[in-house]
């Protein structure tokens, strides 16, 4: 079993444009500091578009790009859409796909996300299949149920020996301050896990485990800590160089 640590900065629609070039000026020299520490460790940063072919454009070795949200349709007249090949072109090499925002406000359903997981696959992007419970869902007993369906009926169309990566965000841990306590992160991964033995059967244990809402440089290293925990995906921390650097320190720590 070899799986990185992943610390990946997901921008949202943020920031304006002379706050993210020193926020990436920040975090790449900061990155570049721990250079020699980050053998394990992968950090991402996932900006909106206009920024990716900013940053895209002058790659540095060791900050890699994703993006937010793929379009599953082909090349052509599809006003709006940005598929996997053009984002590949301009530096990325990641994408999420099935953001809980994605799922909620622009009514991404579990068909969507499957099309869109077979999309990255099929253009050299690494995708993250974020997936995660509401609160009410939480509350009537129903985590388990929802994320082990979001979790399958995401991956239908991927193989057992693809790549790709698992973000469990609950839904009410985002943005809210509200990060899930160690044990329901430590529950939620280990059933995860499970679940994909049961599907992946030999590549599961290869399936890095990111967990996502509202992590901290102060809350990382308890989270980064858990066996089944191999990454963090942050959204309002990674908008602060300091804090973002700090959760990358954790992963540092963590191994
Ligand atoms: P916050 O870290 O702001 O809670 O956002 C998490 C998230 O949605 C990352 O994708």
């Amino acid at each position: 079993m070899s799986r990185p640590t992943i610390i990946a900065g997901n921008w949202k629609h943020n920031p304006d444009r002379s706050t993210g070039e020193s926020l990436w000026r920040e975090v790449v020299d900061g990155v570049e500091k721990r250079k020699s520490q980050l053998e394990k460790v992968r950090v991402l940063v996932i900006p909106p578009l206009p920024w990716l072919g900013l940053l895209g454009s002058t790659p540095v070795s060791q900050v890699e790009l994703g993006v937010q949200h793929i379009s599953d349709c082909p090349e052509g007249a599809f006003t709006g859409e940005v598929g996997p090949a053009l984002a590949h072109q301009f530096g990325a090499r990641w994408c999420l796909v099935g953001h809980s925002e994605r799922r909620t406000l622009f009514g991404e359903s579990d068909a969507h996300v499957a099309k869109r997981m077979r999309a990255a696959l099929d253009h050299d992007l690494k995708p993250a299949l974020c997936i995660g419970e509401t609160l009410e869902e939480r509350e009537a007993g129903l985590t388990q149920e929802v994320v082990a369906r979001q979790l399958e009926e995401g991956a239908s169309l991927c193989q057992e020996t693809e790549s790709i990566v698992v973000a469990y965000e609950p839904v009410w841990a985002i943005g809210t301050g509200v990060t899930a306590a160690v044990e329901q992160v430590e529950e939620v991964h280990g059933f995860l896990r499970e679940t994909l033995r049961e599907k992946w059967r030999e590549g599961a244990d290869e399936i890095p485990l990111l967990y996502g809402g509202s992590v901290k440089a102060d809350n990382a290293g308890d989270l980064l800590g858990l066996d089944d925990v191999d990454g963090a995906l942050v959204g309002g921390a990674s908008l602060n160089a300091a804090s973002f650097l700090g959760i990358v320190d954790a992963g540092i720590f963590a191994l």
